[in-house]
């Protein structure tokens, strides 16, 4: 059943609901098999919609890029460097010029308040593209991979190995409170989530009834047993340069490899990582290369699920 989520920002997945989120992997799922059919009927026809990066980007960008292309949509690609943004101009009025002018805006940057202030000041829908805190869009695609190789996400143990508290940890919490799986974090306890955090996600956990569960182990063979999906992203995010050294001293026991990948006892778990990703780091050659890595589907269901996510809050359904 559709649901009407038209002129909702996305900035977190804590503003949706569990029904709204698999509504949004539903839709996602259409749009990719009507795209693989070269079936698809335009939903965005005549929209405009701004894309605005403080960070770099290679996946989202391209994803709304394509995405908006696809429904018919113009997309703008702003450069932090290129417009007035937060230099000359406040963001409350970059937000009210850009509202006049585009019928939905994409933010990638640092401060979350910054996409908050721009949700605030718009008039128009507006998508968090990545803040230091949260990534909502990637946890769409993610939870749309594993739906289509473990054929439903309700019960699944998901386990997030290295810096559990970064914007993929936060939201990987989110999405498996919402969505009904075991969520494992895995860290050295200085790179473990603040406690508020993890309560917020245990509340949200059985609000919704999903059956999800949230834990953190310090332990990574431990923490890896009976995963069904073992997950890992950089062990320094953009911005935090500077952390590479001291990151590298605290996570090289994290690091996903071959032992560690064994280590979950299971000959089925799948590996994901967001992407980029820093090879010899917080993933070894091997296991990324490995039948069982599936982080190129991952990466194009970014521009299926985000898609989604711009047809629900500003197309024609
Ligand atoms: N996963 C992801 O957000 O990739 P980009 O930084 O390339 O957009
Ligand atoms: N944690 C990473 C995610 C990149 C998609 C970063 O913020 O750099």
């Amino acid at each position: 059943m559709a649901l009407n989520l038209h002129a909702r920002n996305f900035l977190t997945l804590k503003d949706f609901t569990t029904k709204e989120i698999e509504f949004l992997l539903d839709l996602s799922m259409d749009l990719k098999s009507k795209k693989r059919a070269r079936n698809q009927f335009p939903l965005m026809k005549g929209r405009n919609v701004a894309l605005i990066f403080e960070k770099a980007s290679t996946r989202t960008r391209c994803a709304f890029t394509v995405a908006a292309i696809d429904e018919g949509a113009h997309p703008e690609y702003l450069n932090k460097n290129d417009i007035h943004f937060g230099v000359k101009e406040d963001t409350k009025d970059t937000a009210r010029v850009l509202g006049r002018m585009f019928d939905g805006i994409q933010f990638r940057g640092f401060k979350h308040s910054t996409v908050e202030e721009l949700a605030k000041y718009a008039g128009v829908p507006v998508w968090n593209g990545l803040t230091d805190e949260y990534h909502p869009t990637q946890i769409l695609a993610d939870m749309l991979t594993i739906k289509e190789h473990l054929g439903g996400l309700r019960g699944v143990k998901l386990v997030y190995v290295g810096d559990a508290r970064n914007n993929m940890g936060n939201s990987l919490m989110i999405g498996c409170a919402k969505l009904g799986l075991h969520y494992v974090g895995c860290a050295p306890e200085s790179l473990l989530p603040a406690k508020e955090r993890i309560d917020e996600c245990r509340r949200i956990a059985s609000e919704s009834a999903s059956g999800g569960t949230i834990e953190m182990i310090t332990d990574p063979v431990e923490a890896v047993k009976g995963a069904d999906v073992l997950y890992t992203d950089v062990w320094y995010s953009m911005g935090e340069e500077d952390k590479a050294a001291e990151r590298k001293a605290l996570l090289t026991p994290y690091q996903i490899n071959m032992n560690l990948f064994g280590a979950t006892g299971k000959d089925s778990t799948l590996f994901l990582h967001c992407l980029p990703a820093y090879k010899g780091n917080e993933v070894t050659e091997d296991v990324f290369e490995h039948p069982r890595s599936v982080v190129f589907d991952e990466a194009e269901n970014r521009m299926h699920t985000i898609k989604a996510v711009m047809v629900a809050t500003i197309g024609d359904i």
